[in-house]
């Protein structure tokens, strides 16, 4: 059995998802989590992309140690000598470094010949080798790309020190057959393939991101780059969870081992839900609330009487049952912190952990159990010194029959400001009176609750969708009261706009 490399950048591609930036304490925890998961590589940003991508690559490869961590870097020299810096403290660190091989590409976006894309890509990965010995060259669009070009492009890539070589399905266009015919006949033809590991990216736009990885893992590819609940632009990337779990029920169809502890595999989906303010669909494999739930009688007399007769996974396997009830209203600071180093959430001074330990302890006053999601939301939820913004307090009143009013109280730069305004509903009036004093010009893209764990006394967690002048912004908000807990994200959506910068796109032309 060989080795199947799981490569998970939910970090970078995850993170070029409309909304989901994270910033570098949310990395670390996800990296924490990963690590934890053992995925053999981390892809934890695109170092030229901002100061902030470069700092929290940093801080991923100053916090991680078992995976190794990688940096994205277009084929330009500032690109790949930032990745290098930035992972100069890694244990393990590789440079992911790519440029487009389809003539679509290449002609209108780079507006460079064939024979100049490949210059640049041996250059480039030359440049890359000099300063890492862990160098992977993908060729973007690679399901639009020409065969014998991209033979000619990767035998040189792979003679400059290319040690992986990554084939994307830039655009999500192949299906799985021909996918794996493919990546079969690239490793066929090209007469140094052996020096190299092969590895799939493959987006979702027909829904066949996870097929077309399995096909080209049936066809030689040694390494699957993939997210935690498939995140990733548009409709996202290969789902960890499904590939993993893919290759593992279907050991007999698939010759190949891979690390992960499967079991860590719904608290991280849970976390990565939770920090980026992407709910997880409830049918969605694996990681969904219904994807091991029986609701037909004949199903669930099958199950009771033998497993195997409707489950092919056992729940448990995949880290459900593990968010057991772990801190009460009597725990103190110390079990508090434990738990909370568990789940990979550090404390830089102890001001930040007392203003994290008062909110867990009122919100352990009026819920009995609390739980690692709740935990987790929490942090999530926590304002940082920079916020303009702060909701001091927050009255809302809907009653059958008349118009729902909120009455807020809101801190603007620790200034307090009070307003009211009536609303279709309780949510709405609490918006309302929120932009009639910060009158932001933001349009709400998108509203959504979830409840964080199961019974009615769980916290609604609600992500609140903001665009202005182009920039997305997620803003999460956790409470009891659901009206609060828009609010709250709301408002933090608004301090995102507020604290923000732009970063550079990896795929936008040079
Ligand atoms: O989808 C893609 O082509 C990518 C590359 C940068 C690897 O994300
Ligand atoms: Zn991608």
């Amino acid at each position: 059995m060989s080795q199947l490399i799981i490569f998970d950048t939910t970090m970078r591609d995850g993170e070029q998802s409309p909304g989901a930036s994270m910033n570098k304490e949310e990395k670390v925890r996800i990296g924490k989590a990963l690590e934890k998961m053992k995925v053999d590589v981390i892809e934890a940003g695109f170092a030229a992309a901002s100061p902030g991508d470069f700092e929290s690559i940093v801080a991923v490869a100053q916090a991680v140690r078992e995976s190794t961590i990688c940096s994205l870097a277009r084929i330009v020299d500032n690109d790949i000598d930032r990745a290098a810096l930035a992972l100069k403290s890694a244990e393990r660190a590789r440079i992911h470094t790519f440029i487009a091989t389809s003539p679509i590409h290449m002609e209108h976006k780079l507006r460079m010949t064939p024979d100049q894309v490949l210059e640049h890509a041996v250059r480039g990965v030359k440049r890359a080798r000099n300063l890492v010995s862990d160098v992977e060259f993908s060729c973007e669009d690679a399901g639009r790309s020409d065969m014998d070009f991209m033979c000619r492009v990767i035998e040189a890539a792979i003679k400059a020190g290319a040690t992986t070589i990554n084939i994307p399905d830039t655009v999500g266009y192949a299906i799985p057959e021909e996918f794996g015919r493919n990546i079969r006949t690239l490793i066929e033809r090209i007469p140094n393939s052996d020096k190299a590991i092969f590895s799939v990216h493959c987006h979702n736009d027909l829904g066949l991101a996870v097929a077309n990885s399995l096909a080209a893992v049936a066809n030689g590819a040694r390494q699957v780059e993939c997210t935690i609940n498939g995140l990733g632009e548009r409709a996202g990337n290969a789902a960890l969870e499904e590939v993993v779990m893919g290759v593992r029920t279907r050991s007999d169809l698939f010759d190949v081992t891979c690390n992960i502890d499967s079991k860590i595999i719904v608290p991280t989906s849970r976390l990565v839900s939770s920090i980026t303010g992407f709910p997880v669909q409830p049918n969605k494999a694996i990681v969904g609330a219904n994807a091991f739930a029986h609701e037909a009688g004949i199903h669930q007399d099958g199950v009771l009487k033998h497993r195997e007769t409707y489950e092919i996974m056992r729940a448990e396997d995949v880290g459900w049952g593990a968010n057991k009830m772990v801190l009460g209203k009597h725990s103190g600071r110390a079990a508090f912190r434990a738990r909370m180093d568990e789940l990979g959430i550090s404390f830089e001074t102890d001001q930040e952990l007392n203003v994290v330990f008062a909110r867990f302890k009122e919100l352990a006053d009026k819920k009995h159990d609390i739980f690692d999601e709740d935990l987790q939301a929490l942090v999530s939820a926590t304002r940082s010194i920079d916020d303009k913004y702060e909701l001091v307090t927050l009255e809302a009143h809907s009653q059958t029959g008349e118009t729902p009013v909120a009455k807020l109280s809101l801190a603007v730069a620790g200034q307090e400001v009070n307003t009211q305004s009536e609303g279709s509903g309780p949510v709405d009036a609490a918006f309302k009176a929120i932009e009639c004093i910060a009158k932001s010009d933001a349009s709400v893209q998108l509203y959504s609750v979830n409840s964080i764990t199961s019974g009615t006394d769980s916290q609604g967690e609600v992500t609140v969708r903001l665009e202005k002048g182009g920039r997305i912004v997620n803003g999460l908000g956790a409470d009891i009261d659901i009206v609060v807990a828009s609010a709250k994200a709301y408002i933090n959506a608004l301090n995102l706009l507020e604290n923000g910068t732009n970063k550079a796109h990896p795929q936008a032309s040079v």
